[in-house]
């Protein structure tokens, strides 16, 4: 790390000064790239981009970073004169918010990988970073490497959305790969994930939708240019989808993804937004069916730019950290010209519409017994509440009957309840699996 204090008279110019704050994983990956990457960095911006402090909590746990950059205290560190930009990788609320309002106050742009934070807060981010004149970049903190916010912020912003899907969580894909790969559970293939690395010693965050759903509040607001919170987000991790869910996705030419959700619903005065994160069954034909293991990707459905994919490694050090540097070097091109970026508004206002009213599709299997009239009443349920079917198939007969149901798209709240009336009809032995089904045709 010697050529990080990296002199002034090289370049003529005095070089751009940055905090950062966190120097874990992804912290430790930035100091590495731009101490390897200064040259080139430099060209690119014109100046070159040097740390000046490192906020950590434990010094002592940081020998490879020069001990003069190294202090506890952030908040001294953000609002320093000699600092011009600002690197935010501790992630969490708390004191984040806090240093991110500080140094926009004291006139800083901040590059952020705060995902929870992002999703938290984003308009009271967006207000006091734009009140200030400065920028608030934070491509990182939704799938890691992939170039997707910068996109919807600015490549897209030409255009109306109608959709964005994505699979933005590496843990849960890992584990619903390794499922269908090997027929094994949900306890089975997490239990092979946390011993590979894949998922965390707490996997809560990941397995029960938590960072999806972050990470959707984000996509949403950004596509619809509407206010949306993480608590705006109808969410359901992966813990209850079983080897027979896999195996009747498998049947039906499906595979099992937990998707992050964001739909624009309706026209003019009615529009609003479904938002969700929930498993669910995708044809194999599907662009993001492909996507295995740790890797994430997002679908973009867009009025004039049709159908566009975004693909890539959604976590760890250096593929974040490029996402970071990349945030870097434009708020740099931005203070150097004078100017903020396109900030980001919440002009459309458009509601979040309730789980209940989402329009959704289900596939739904029930063990029942092989006799005349068991199909009309199961059909007669879904009628009676107002759900149409799309498609029935029986499998064996005799007491091993199997119905597999697919419906057309209903609101969730109709399909919820069609499967608790079915749970109670005598004639059905048992519901074997109920899963969503999206993208078929
Ligand atoms: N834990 C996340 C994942 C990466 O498994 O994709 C950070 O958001």
């Amino acid at each position: 790390m010697n050529g990080l204090a990296t002199s002034t008279a090289r370049h003529g110019n005095p070089p751009l000064r940055v905090a950062l704050l966190g120097c874990g994983t992804v912290g430790g990956a930035v100091l590495r790239l731009m101490d390897e990457q200064g040259d080139d960095l430099a060209a690119r911006i014109g100046r070159r981009v040097e740390v000046v402090g490192v906020a950590v909590r434990r010094p002592d746990h940081h020998p490879d970073v020069p001990a003069h950059l190294l202090t506890t205290d952030a908040q001294a560190l953000v609002v320093r004169d000699d600092v011009d930009l600002v690197v935010e990788v501790i992630g969490g609320i708390e004191p984040a918010r806090s240093l991110l309002m500080a140094a926009f106050e004291a006139g800083k742009s901040v590059v952020s990988a705060n995902k929870a934070l992002l999703a938290e807060d984003g308009v009271a981010l967006h207000a006091a970073a734009a009140k200030s004149g400065v920028d608030l970049y934070y491509e990182a903190a939704v799938a890691g490497a992939i170039p997707l916010l910068r996109p919807l912020r600015e490549s897209l912003a030409g255009d109306q959305l109608r959709r964005v899907v994505g699979i933005v969580n590496g843990t849960t894909n890992y584990i619903l790969s390794r499922m269908a790969e090997t027929g094994a559970g949900f306890a089975e293939a997490l239990a092979e994930a946390t011993e590979l690395g894949y998922a965390e010693a707490d996997p809560t965050a990941d397995v029960d939708g938590f960072d999806a759903a972050a990470k959707a509040a984000i996509l949403a607001s950004l596509a619809f240019h509407s206010p949306v919170t993480a608590s705006d987000v109808y969410r359901e991790g992966i813990s209850a989808v079983t080897a027979i869910d896999v195996a009747r996705a498998a049947e039906i030419g499906c595979t099992v993804k937990l998707l992050a959700i964001c739909e624009r619903v309706g026209d003019g005065d009615g529009a609003s937004i479904a938002v969700r994160v929930h498993p669910a069954m995708i044809p194999t034909s599907h662009p993001l069916a492909a996507v295995g293991g740790a890797f994430n990707a997002v679908f973009v459905e867009a009025e004039a730019a049709g159908q566009l994919m975004f693909y890539g490694q959604g976590a760890g050090g250096e593929p974040t950290a490029s996402a970071v540097l990349g945030d870097l070097v434009a708020v740099s091109r931005n203070r150097l010209a004078g100017a903020a970026g396109p900030g980001t508004t919440s002009y459309a206002g458009l509601p979040v519409r309730p789980m209940a009213e989402a329009p959704t599709r289900y596939h739904v299997s029930l063990d029942v017994a092989d006799k005349p009239g068991v199909l009309a009443t199961v059909a007669q349920e879904f009628a009676r509440h107002g759900v149409s079917i799309s498609t029935v198939r029986q499998d064996g007969r005799g007491d091993a009957a199997t119905l597999v149901i697919v419906t057309h798209s209903a609101p969730d709240a109709a399909l919820s309840a069609t499967v608790t009336s079915l749970r109670e009809m005598d004639i059905v032995r048992a519901v074997t699996s109920v899963l969503r089904v999206e993208g078929l045709a």
